[in-house]
């Protein structure tokens, strides 16, 4: 098993936010994101996911968009629900577009694969995750049932004090919600793999490995997920930029409305692999 991820894209509507974004963004805008989405489903692999914040500001204009360019691609494309995904529709509009339940999960040669839902709906002023009482009962489940089959989470937010800014507030899912009682129940290995700080990050606490993605827009690259002969590896491609292709971020980066922009996303931590047997 082989599988592309991205975190935060942020793709932005050409109306913005509170008001529409400069002819300069703008063509930063469509020079970049095709560049980059081309690139990352260039990527031979089994599925592409995007770990949430895949759209600016939730809207109608910008998912049309981002899944024109998604769909002309004979991909698995798995869309994690970020918190920015959800600031002008909830969940059940969000399905009725991407065709993606809000959580789900499977099983394919010996390991499981859960997809969460961490992003509150229609709360722009409270950006940090949370999770229903029916969800976190559902993976607990999971959890039990996997018994010692590594299981591979994909989520917005992370859990707190695990990666780098979790512990910020409205960073990670809330702390009053006990993740760690759930996933420490879990015998074997287990893989949590979210975006939402926009810093890369990989931790280790016990049974678990932490693998926080930065947003795109930050440091443009393509994370690859790799599950063979017992053993699970994480790794970073870093996209090639041309010159324009840097002046494009540049604009964009700090131009994009409601996009946090974190420097050194990259840098603050070394570590960009990793390799886990199970
Ligand atoms: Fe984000």
């Amino acid at each position: 098993m082989k599988i592309a991820l991205i975190g935060d894209l942020h793709y932005p509507s050409k109306n913005g936010v509170t008001k529409p974004i400069e002819q300069k963004i703008l063509q930063a805008r469509d020079e970049f994101f095709p560049y980059f989405l081309n690139q990352f489903f260039s990527e031979q692999v089994d599925f592409h996911i995007a770990l949430g914040d895949l759209t600016n500001f939730g809207k109608a204009d910008e998912y049309k968009e981002v899944y024109q360019f998604i769909r002309q691609y004979d991909s698995n494309f798995v869309h994690v629900i970020g918190n920015h995904d959800l600031y002008q529709m909830g969940y059940d509009a969000v399905q009725d577009f991407t065709k993606q339940k809000p959580y789900d999960f499977m099983e394919k040669d010996g390991a499981i694969y859960v997809r969460l839902a961490t992003a509150r709906e229609l709360s722009p002023d409270n950006y940090g995750g949370s999770l229903d009482d029916q969800q976190l009962l559902w993976l607990e489940k999971i959890i039990h049932q996997s018994r010692t089959k590594p299981v591979i989470i994909f989520a917005h937010h992370p859990l707190v004090d695990t990666t780098k800014f979790s512990n910020r507030d409205m960073y990670s899912i809330d702390p009053a919600i006990d993740m760690w009682s759930i996933l420490s129940q879990k015998k074997g290995k287990g893989f949590y793999l979210n975006g939402h700080t926009h810093v890369n990050d990989i931790r280790k606490k016990e049974q678990w490995n932490f693998c926080q993605c930065c947003a795109v827009m930050d440091f443009p690259s393509i994370r690859i997920l790799t599950i063979e002969a017992g053993q699970i590896s994480f790794s970073t491609k870093e996209i090639l930029l041309s010159e324009r292709m840097k002046e494009n971020l540049l604009i964009l980066k700090n131009g994009v409305e409601a996009f946090v922009s974190e420097p050194n996303a990259s840098e603050i931590t070394s570590i960009r692999e990793l390799t886990v047997c199970f």
